[in-house]
């Protein structure tokens, strides 16, 4: 089969897709050939603004020459060097570097950094550190991991089991003794709200519930998004991170933010550990550590953490976990030139500076037809659609391919459309989302 039946389109018959409905898409494809700055061209020549940074990671825009200059000169200098009982310069230089910004405060940074190769490599890697940390100050019982419903960490096996997204679940066994939080989702008290919403600090409480089912002495470790995005832009109340830190400090439970989507100035903050001014004890990242350009993680660790694992024998390995790509030098020359941009330009808080205008363009669609809900914080937004009767995600499907076919790339889960436009954005550019989500929710049956 070959895309739009065109002579120079691929053949669309051997690639397995992922996350993708693939028999729906290959019967229709819709197919991106180059990028610059905030748009991406079809391969049938169209301009297409980009809504999502990709997907939530490329936060200093398309095309950055600066990236693709140091990849290159790295791979011709060296492509590949072993991370394991053997080192390479670019890889410290870079977590030199990722330690001056790490989340927390002075004094108190994360600052010890574990290199993986995506956002699901660090989830797994953190909650292996909570393991290892637990068990290295003799509280070798806490093995149970606590997650979040509707939460997010990642495609792994510990990802899904603290994970709390029904489809990614359902087929799979989990980790035995993973448990989750209730969600933060309260449309009927918080709808329509910027920033965070006033209502539900006390869900934070329901890890007194899990700490009283099963006994804090199981519990290891406790994951949550500081912002939930994969389900739909899940903004923390007022006050709960800051509970549900208290509660973790009580009874012995590490706290580890998953900041794959948050890292990197998407809230106007390096980090939303920052932005919430809520300190971790672990932090897991990806995506927009190297602007998406080349496949990359990191976990920022406490000194509290990694320290605890610095004993024993030296010619010990504290640590029996890494990836052949760990600290990859082609990444780490993509992430050392991505922070040079974000420092140099400013991004890491210019949502800060842009979110006013932010709001107040995705708040105005308030009243469109289908529009249940809207909130927003940082240069995120999530837009809530009315289901159709009996089939969910239908509506929100159809819109994203109407804006898809007018010019503009969105990101949908269920009836939940979700923005994170490169931190690059000008005003224009919210004037242009509004002007063609309009439409099309104007459109949608
Ligand atoms: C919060 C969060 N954690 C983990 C992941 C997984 O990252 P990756 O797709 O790079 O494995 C994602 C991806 O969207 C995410 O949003």
């Amino acid at each position: 089969m070959n895309a739009h039946n065109k002579p120079n389109a691929p053949v669309l018959d051997s690639y397995w897709m992922p996350f993708t409905a693939n028999r729906q898409f290959k019967a229709a494809p819709r197919l991106l050939a180059a990028a610059e700055g905030m748009h991406y061209t079809s391969v049938d020549g169209r301009t297409v603004l980009d809504g999502t940074a990709g997907l939530w990671c490329v936060n200093a825009g398309h095309g950055r020459r600066q990236i693709a200059a140091a990849v290159e000169r790295q791979l011709s200098t060296m492509d590949f060097a072993p991370s394991f009982q053997m080192g390479h310069p670019i890889a410290f230089d870079f977590a030199e570097r990722l330690a001056e910004i790490a989340p927390g405060p002075a004094g108190a940074k994360l600052d010890r950094v574990f290199f993986t190769g995506s956002g699901s490599e660090s989830v797994d890697t953190a909650l292996k550190m909570a393991l290892a940390y637990q068990r290295s100050i003799g509280q070798g019982t806490r093995t149970r991991l606590i997650g979040r419903e509707r939460g997010y960490h990642g495609v792994g096996f510990g990802g899904i089991s603290v994970g709390g997204i029904v489809n990614n679940r359902r087929v799979f066994p989990q980790l035995p003794g993973s448990d989750h939080l209730r969600h933060t989702h309260d449309p009927a008290k918080n709808a329509f709200v910027k920033g965070q919403p006033e209502h539900g600090a006390e869900l934070a409480d329901d890890l007194e519930r899990l700490v009283a089912l099963h006994g804090a002495e199981t519990i290891a470790a406790c994951i949550v998004e500081p912002v939930a995005g994969s389900t739909g832009v899940l903004i923390p109340p007022k006050g709960y991170l800051e509970r549900l830190r208290a509660i973790c400090d009580k009874h012995g439970i590490l706290l580890i933010f998953d900041e794959v989507i948050t890292g990197f100035g998407r809230l106007g903050a390096a980090f939303a550990t920052d932005y919430f001014g809520v300190t971790p004890d672990i932090v897991t990242t990806a995506k927009g550590l190297t602007n998406g350009a080349i496949p990359m993680g990191a976990v920022f660790a406490s000194r509290k953490v990694h320290d605890a694992l610095m004993h024993g024998p030296e010619g010990q390995i504290e640590l029996f976990h890494g990836y052949t790509y760990s600290g990859h030098p082609a990444a780490c020359a993509a992430g050392i030139a991505t922070l040079d941009i974000y420092r140099d330009e400013g991004l890491m808080t210019r949502a800060a500076e842009i979110e006013g205008d932010w709001h107040e363009a995705m708040h105005s669609m308030k009243g469109l037809p289908h529009v249940i809900d809207i909130r927003t914080i940082g240069l995120i937004a999530g837009i809530e659609l009315q289901s159709r009767d009996g089939a969910p995600g239908a509506r929100a499907y159809d819109v994203f391919v109407d804006c898809f076919e007018r010019g503009l790339l969105i990101r949908v889960t269920g009836d939940i459309i979700a923005f994170s436009p490169p931190l690059i954005a000008e005003k224009q550019h919210f004037g242009e989302i509004v002007s063609i989500l309009a439409d099309a929710l104007k459109r949608v049956k």
